[in-house]
């Protein structure tokens, strides 16, 4: 089979190396791909949001079968518009993709059905959000846009200073556009955070083994928020009896309710969760894999992730189709300096052969933001590499990606150094 791949970061290349380890996989091609992903797939310069130039892709190749990673074109209806193209695809449509796209939608979904979140209102105007946050008077407060905001669309506001100036560049100011035409303003939860991803076809859940982000920036959770900093898999307190709490008062019943609400979704749904001393809550839900959540929930899926896609196409999946094994993995991303503000991009990046691998040792490289260049790697982003290393325990995994990462440099490189040290913490 040709497969397309849109997308262009660190998820689009872990998905496209599992991919590529199936037996039907004739071909990979990647819209629009980067340096890295061009070692393990044919990357076609079309933009991940160009829906039109995306169709005309597919049909000028062939493609049988569409992989949409990235929650932007997800949002726009390019599911819809390659299968209208005759094409099959994997990811959720323009209405289930609704779950990500619009906060107000899956905060009242989750109201309506049941499913644990924080308390919240929804606000149109701004002196209306204001006044609601003054009579509330309880702080942190968290203000959210509606829409997608490049991952930086929530604000969690210290006191009512730092609430008026959220709420002002959301909605007046409007730094995330038209998504800050309403926000939600919600309760402030406590607890670890979980990721879960889960593989849907409109009726069945499967989910994948679990995992824990490192969203800011700094060690210590200090710093700016990212788009994460580093991964590992399985998240320590996401206990079997955990995993049996978010089964049956969180996954089944989202996925009953898209179905009810008449938006079935299917794809791979992931659950921001956090485990509060009241139990699991949504945080937030992604209508796609997560990033960096995929680069060490990947390596660990043994099923064939073609066939568990195309199960999902032709909804008949099953618990059955989708195993993994029971090692731990890491993934330590190397970020450009002064990310997430203002980095500089074009640096040669040494200590990787021309296949984007490291010359020596078993760690697997997902390029995130790299270009190839008369046969150097030279970084073309904020997140550059992820590191991933898959091992019998946690601490291996994360000792092994740690040893890869200092084979690996360029200018200005950042690291985190404590990726997975409160998982650890747990155990
Ligand atoms: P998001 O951009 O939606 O991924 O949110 C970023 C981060 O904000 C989450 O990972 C949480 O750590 C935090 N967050 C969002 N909503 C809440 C909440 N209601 N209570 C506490 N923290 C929150
Ligand atoms: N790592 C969180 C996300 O993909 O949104």
């Amino acid at each position: 089979m040709k497969i397309l791949v849109v997308g262009g970061g660190g998820r689009e290349h872990a998905i496209i190396r599992k991919l590529k380890e199936s037996l039907q996989v004739e071909q990979i091609y990647c819209a629009p791909g980067n340096g890295g992903i061009s070692a393990d797939a044919v990357c076609v310069p079309v933009k991940a949001t160009d829906i039109e130039g995306m169709v005309a892709l597919v049909k000028q190749e062939r493609i049988d079968f569409a992989v949409v990673a990235p929650d932007d074109p997800l949002v726009l209806g390019m599911v819809d518009a390659l299968n209208a193209a005759g094409v099959a695809t994997f990811g959720p449509d323009k209405l289930a993709a609704r779950i990500e796209g619009s906060k107000v939608f899956s905060k009242n979904l989750m109201r309506k059905y049941g499913i644990p979140t924080a308390a919240y209102e929804v606000f149109d105007d701004p002196a209306d959000a204001m006044a609601y946050i003054e009579r509330q008077n309880t702080f942190p407060t968290v203000i959210k846009a509606d829409g997608l905001a490049l991952g930086k669309g929530v604000i969690i506001a210290q006191n009512l200073e730092e609430a008026r100036t959220g709420v002002h560049q959301i909605m007046e100011d409007k730094v995330f556009g038209a998504s800050g035409n309403q926000v939600v303003v919600e309760e402030f939860l406590t607890g670890p955070e979980v990721s879960v991803l889960a593989f849907c076809d409109g009726k069945t859940i499967v989910p994948m083994v679990s995992a824990m982000d490192h969203k800011r920036a700094l060690d210590g959770d200090q710093g700016l928020n990212t788009g994460g900093m580093g991964t590992v898999a399985p998240n320590l307190c996401y206990t079997p009896e955990v995993a049996q709490q978010c089964m049956e008062r969180i996954f089944l019943p989202t996925i009953q309710a898209m179905q009810a609400e008449g938006c079935p979704f299917s794809g791979c749904l992931f659950f921001g969760l956090m485990i509060t001393p009241k139990g699991p809550y949504v945080i937030e839900y992604n209508c796609r894999f997560g990033d960096p959540e995929t680069q060490v929930v990947l390596p660990l899926l043994e099923s064939d992730l073609l066939e568990v896609m195309l199960a999902i196409w032709e909804k008949r999946l099953n618990p059955a189709m989708v195993r993994f094994s029971q090692k731990h993995a890491a993934c330590v991303v190397l970020a450009s300096g002064g990310y997430p503000q203002k980095y500089q991009t074009g640096l040669p990046i040494q200590g990787l052969g021309t296949d984007g691998q490291p010359t020596q040792g078993t760690a697997t490289i997902y390029h995130a933001g790299t270009r190839y260049e008369d046969g150097q790697y030279l970084t073309a982003g904020g997140r550059v590499l992820g590191v991933t290393c898959t091992a019998d325990t946690p601490e291996l995994a994360l000792q092994a990606s740690y040893q890869a990462a200092k084979g690996i440099s360029f200018e200005g490189m950042h690291l985190r150094r404590d990726i997975g040290a409160r998982n650890l913490a747990i155990k």
